[in-house]
């Protein structure tokens, strides 16, 4: 199979097919971050933008490390340091970036659709790094690529994602990544933040933490998205935490082999506490070490895909 792909706007226009290679060039580029020089020379020559117009600490860094590490050339930029405050439009400013030759242009957004609007008006490979409410793919990727690397196959495993799904972009992308990858994917968390019809994603809504997560394989915890929540969805925290977080007392309940996953940040004691965040079935830091291999592979096939000799 080769990749055809100019984008990567989200996880329900990939295929299995598509999924799968992304994870296997992953697998296959991760050993490079293990190396005492860990860069290769494979994307020499190729200039990568990123345009981070939300706050990020896990996905911008590894998009940059995983740009240094193929030896690409990377360039951060921000809304604040941008000419977006002085008044220009999204497609204006990424129409001069395009202008500038680069490869890749990697886009954080905090509304839905700004990568998808972007990628029609460019003919430059786009990549969207969150955009709003809508999708997160590289963090589902990566949360594949973490649960494939322990439990081998995707296929067939329970799946319990837990929290404020109404509001999160890696919920979305998770549900349908994993649904299409043959997982049973379980969702709970307060009714207030459960959004009508989201089993047409393919998932089923849990009548409760407890019921999720008991028979999960795989157990990701999402925080409250209080900057998307136009009130707090929820009386406290405190309560929050007793009713809906990974406590002490969930913990001890779940299958001796289940993952702990977390996207990040994390809020300690609110939907995930200490003993679960950092105890043994924990995957949350093999989460983000994964996220510098998937972006390696994101960036290696939307270049081409060549890998020379002299590369390795
Ligand atoms: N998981 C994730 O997107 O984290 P950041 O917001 O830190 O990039």
């Amino acid at each position: 199979m080769t990749w055809t792909k100019k984008d990567i706007l989200d996880i329900e226009s990939l295929s299995r097919d598509e999924i799968t290679m992304l994870l296997e060039t992953a697998s296959g580029l991760k050993e490079i971050s293990e190396r005492s020089i860990k860069k290769v020379p494979t994307l020499r020559g190729k200039t990568i933008v990123l345009f981070f117009m939300e706050p990020s600490t896990r996905t911008r860094i590894s998009f940059d490390i995983a740009a240094k590490r193929l030896s690409a050339d990377s360039i951060s930029i921000s809304a604040s340091t941008s000419s977006i405050v002085k008044g220009e439009t999204l497609i204006d400013t990424a129409r001069n970036i395009e202008a500038m030759r680069p490869d890749i242009l990697v886009i954080r957004h905090s509304s839905a659709g700004a990568p998808h609007l972007i990628a029609k008006h460019l003919s430059v490979s786009v990549v969207n790094a969150g955009d709003g409410m809508h999708a997160h793919p590289t963090q589902a990727l990566l949360d594949m690529l973490s649960v494939r690397e322990v439990k081998k196959e995707i296929s067939g495993l329970n799946v319990a994602i837990v929290g404020d799904i109404a509001h999160s972009r890696v919920a979305r992308s998770n549900i349908i990544g994993f649904s299409r990858m043959g997982a049973h994917v379980t969702i709970a968390g307060p009714p207030t933040m459960i959004p009508a019809g989201i089993e047409a994603l393919g998932t089923t809504v849990a009548a409760s933490v407890d019921a999720a997560i008991e028979n999960a394989d795989v157990i990701m915890m999402l925080r409250i998205q209080k900057e998307r929540q136009k009130r707090f969805l929820m009386p406290s925290e405190r309560e929050y935490a007793v009713r809906y977080g990974l406590n002490k007392s969930r913990l001890a309940c779940i299958r001796p082999d289940a993952l702990i996953m977390h996207p990040g940040p994390i809020n300690r004691g609110v939907e995930i506490a200490p003993e679960a965040a950092d105890g043994p079935n924990s995957i949350i830091l093999e989460q983000v070490t994964n996220g510098v291999a998937l972006r390696m592979a994101v960036f290696y096939l939307l270049a081409g895909g060549v890998r020379n000799a002299d590369s390795d």
